[in-house]
């Protein structure tokens, strides 16, 4: 697997004021976007491409353009969906797939409630996003799934990452077979006892959307 941590210092500063108790929702849910939009960039690097002939007021030239079959951008729910905005402000002519996942508070197992994913996905280049990459369950069960449905290239994007969670995508997907990438705003330190990012911002779901 591949990791790319974003080193960049518009990231650093959105991330700082993202992470701070004090910043509210509204400006929480803006930041989020225009990250995503900042990580979508790197993140879609390998983004298949197609020549095609053109005409400009000049001259007739060749250029590129995005490829058939078109990205499939998977936005993890609760949290995930936070991100869709900024990704496909990248990428608007993406199809989008819906993944529903919930991580069980004590045991830190996820599990599936919902899925609205094309049956056939091969050959296709998929963007799963999910804002936290903690002990890697959530992330692992959905990269699992589009492999089972024929995904061949795989990259996960997530605005802050554990080393316990990197780990666990390594292990799992050593000998996955197929290119698989981690786009993250932010290498953190490690999981506290309860599951949680250190520093980490909180959790996620909650900020953008208010405890349910
Ligand atoms: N999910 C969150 O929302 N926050 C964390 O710190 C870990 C998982």
């Amino acid at each position: 697997m591949k990791v790319h941590v974003a080193n960049h210092p518009l990231i650093s500063h959105k991330l700082t004021i993202l992470r701070d108790e004090k910043t509210d929702s509204p400006t929480f849910r803006l930041l989020v976007e225009e990250l995503v939009t900042l990580l979508a960039y790197e993140a879609t690097r390998d983004v298949r491409t197609t020549s095609i002939s053109i005409k400009t007021p000049v001259t007739a030239t060749t250029g590129l353009v995005l490829a058939e079959p078109r990205p499939v951008v998977v936005p993890i729910l609760r949290a995930g969906l936070g991100m869709l905005e900024g990704m496909t402000k990248l990428l608007p002519t993406a199809q989008v797939g819906f993944l529903g996942m919930v991580r069980n508070e004590e045991t830190l197992q996820a599990s599936t409630y919902a899925n609205r994913l094309p049956e056939n996905l091969s050959g296709r280049q998929c963007f799963v996003l999910d804002p936290m990459l903690a002990t890697g369950g959530t992330l692992a069960m959905a990269i699992n799934y589009l492999i089972e449905r024929g995904a061949n290239e795989i990259t996960a994007i997530c605005l802050l990452a554990a080393p316990e969670g990197i780990k666990a995508l390594e292990d799992e997907f050593k000998d996955a077979g197929i290119p698989i990438t981690l786009v993250t705003g932010s290498l953190d330190e490690k999981l506290n006892e309860k599951g949680y990012i250190v520093p980490g911002l909180g959790d996620a779901g909650d900020r953008l959307y208010g405890v349910v």
